[in-house]
């Protein structure tokens, strides 16, 4: 069985293998890998437990993978590449051979303090490579990586932090964003009032700004790193030993943190790099992801390392200087590979052509986007006006929960279907089930999506309460992993994903729960209840819709709309401001005191012709007082 597929017959008959055969297929993928010691039995799967060990016994380290490995065939190619947030500054690029340094350096800076196998290091950066190197020398040293992306606020990264008892943060002064110019590390001090576990933090000098140093805690990262030297050997870990934490949204309570384990998830986020995108050993890559989403450490980092690749990192934001960016760097750095979300695809497609003419992005030869649907006029665009009519779309479903990509076109090699995110993977094997758990078999059904083996790269538990992973995944439906999606399937085992099932929203391809940021408005000292549901938004793919009683008559909606925005930034962070606010006198409930979704969904979709049986509720007058009230 070869590593890199070619055809759509090495395609069949990867899959074919991958399921008559799981322990074969994966023990010769995996024997493209560097082990300090083989595993001594190839998976253990009991999904009711939930129980997954991928590579029993075995001894690895990552990093070995991503840089050592490649020292010698390719020590001088380039492995990273920054591009800065503003196009006139320097772009930064780091070989196999530095980036191994820099990695180790970080190492040695971490070593320097204690910081151990097993710790838990929060990084809370911007797309700058010192955030790279950190993320790698975490898992030299064995360290858990646990990264909070930068735009969650105080309250949000102080919960990250005291969910995982981190001992250290890594952070710099500040950050760029366009034409602004943010703060991180007064971000971290408020967070750390409320934090006890914390002893190191280390601080990247990138912008300059004077910030408060606390003796004992912080320390400059460019003077603890003037003392250490490039030497940091590798940790050895077992397969299943932790290598990070990733905090998502859930349909309930508070976000939880996603543990990935060495071994299954170094072997498929590079098995299935390689093969999605088809990645040449020329080729320059670039994901715009950031890297505090899983799509950031899988295919920014990881994966494109461990293919020996060059993987570009960018700062900025693809609307500054204007709405060429994204184009200009692709022709700048001659950009092969292309991977974005279909919410920057639409907004630039908002911004008109005018953007996207200047430039030639005739490198270009693989797209891809992940993260939501993309809609046919989307993808039409991306088809035509960056890809030339030139360049497969790879339409990648999967979630952090996952690791890696499950549903795919391989680029070059699958059939292409706008809108249809194409097929499994070697090895993912997936299920279609109805309301009462049965599997629904044939095509051209729908259904709640499943999946009913278990994979390398999969969640082995939710940190510190194993018991909220066996609820949220695997007791839906017993034996099968449930992804809160549901979705399409139609011959030749073409999969469309229809969207999630569960209450959980997607904005520009950021994940939230309807309850999170309903606890989050309801922290506004006047809001006695309130109710979001997601409606459709044709930038962002689902907007914010949030149903608010108040607990006075306000003379003015206008301040406590503003306060309540502000109370959301607060305690979650700006991205997950509601985009429209209704204040209600009263939910649409039921008499046993359940909210019907269902119909404040109608109302945010403004379609109140048609709301359904409204007889069961408590007080169906309500109904008519939301349908005046629409925003
Ligand atoms: C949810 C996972 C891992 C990628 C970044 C998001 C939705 C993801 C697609 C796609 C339709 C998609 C799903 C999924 N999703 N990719 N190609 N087509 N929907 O990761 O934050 O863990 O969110 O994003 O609803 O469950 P995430």
């Amino acid at each position: 069985m070869a590593f890199r597929l070619k055809s759509k017959s090495d395609y069949q008959e990867a899959y074919k293998a991958s399921i008559e055969n799981p322990e074969n297929f994966w023990e010769e993928i995996a024997s493209h890998y560097t082990w300090q010691k083989p595993w001594t039995k190839v998976f253990e799967s009991d999904f009711e437990k939930p129980d997954v060990k991928w590579f029993l016994n075995a001894k690895l380290n990552i990093t070995e993978n991503c840089l050592d490995r490649h020292l010698k065939e390719r020590g001088d190619k380039i492995a990273l590449i920054w591009e800065p947030n503003n196009p006139k500054d320097a772009v930064k690029k780091y070989t196999y051979k530095q980036l191994h340094a820099e990695v180790c350096k970080f190492a040695n800076v971490l070593k320097a303090r204690g910081i151990k196998k097993g710790d838990r290091v929060c990084l809370y950066m911007p797309m700058i490579p010192e955030l790279s190197f950190a993320v790698l020398a975490c898992a030299r040293i064995g360290a858990i990586h646990s990264v909070v992306f930068a735009g969650f606020s105080a309250s949000s990264l102080a919960d990250r932090i005291n969910d995982a008892s981190a001992n250290t943060v890594i952070t710099s002064d500040a950050m760029n964003r366009g034409a602004k110019k943010m703060d991180v590390k007064g971000i971290i001090d408020e967070a750390l009032t409320k934090c006890t576990t914390v002893e190191h933090v280390i601080v990247v000098n990138h912008l300059n700004e004077k910030t408060n140093m606390q003796s004992g805690r912080d320390v400059w990262y460019h003077e603890a790193v003037a003392k250490v030297n490039e030497n940091c050997p590798a940790e050895s870990m077992d397969s299943e030993d932790m290598l990070f934490i990733l905090y998502t949204s859930g349909s309930t309570g508070k976000p939880k943190g996603v543990v990935h384990t060495c071994g299954g998830y170094m072997v498929y986020a590079g098995y299935s790099f390689t093969n999605v995108f088809q990645c040449d050993e020329n080729d320059i890559y670039w994901c715009t992801a950031d890297i505090g989403w899983i799509t950031g450490h899988t295919y920014i980092i990881y994966g494109p390392l461990l293919a020996g690749a060059t993987t570009m990192m960018f700062e900025g934001i693809p609307t500054w200087p204007d709405a060429g960016r994204f184009w200009d760097v692709v022709d700048k750095h001659q950009v092969n590979i292309f991977y974005t979300a279909p919410t920057a695809i639409r907004s630039l497609m908002a911004k008109g052509l005018e953007f996207v003419e200047p430039y030639k992005l005739s490198s270009l030869k693989v797209l891809g986007t992940v993260g939501e649907p993309i809609n046919v006029e989307a993808w039409e665009w991306y088809n035509e006006y960056i890809g030339k009519k030139n360049c497969p779309i790879v339409d990648t479903w999967w979630q952090t929960e996952t690791g890696g990509i499950m549903i795919t076109a391989l680029a070059g090699i699958s059939d292409l279907k706008a809108s249809y995110a194409g097929q499994p993977m070697p090895g993912v094997q997936l299920a279609l089930l109805d309301a009462d758990g049965k599997e629904i078999e044939g095509d051209d059904v729908e259904g709640y999506l499943c999946i009913k083996h278990a994979w390398p790269s999969m969640i082995r538990t939710t940190y510190g309460d194993h018991e909220r992973c066996k609820n949220v995944y695997f007791s839906n439906y017993n034996g099968y992993y449930f992804t809160g999606d549901g979705a399409r399937r139609e011959k030749d085992n073409m999969y469309r994903i229809i969207g999630r099932v569960d209450d959980v929203i997607n904005v520009s391809g950021h994940r939230f729960g309807t309850a999170e940021i309903e606890n989050a408005i309801n922290e506004h000292d006047e809001v006695v209840e309130s109710a979001v549901v997601g409606y459709p938004h044709d930038i962002k793919g689902q907007g914010i819709y949030a149903f608010v009683i108040c607990n006075k008559e306000h003379s003015n909606d206008v301040e406590t709309r503003k306060e309540i925005l502000a109370t959301v930034s607060e305690y979650i962070g700006k991205i997950a401001k509601p985009d429209k606010i209704q204040f209600v006198s009263g939910l649409p409930k039921t008499r046993s005191g359940k909210i019907m979704r269902r119909i404040l969904r109608k109302v945010a979709e403004g379609d109140v012709s048609n709301l359904g049986d409204t007889t069961t509720l408590l007080d169906p007058s309500i109904v008519d007082e939301l349908k005046e009230g629409v925003v």
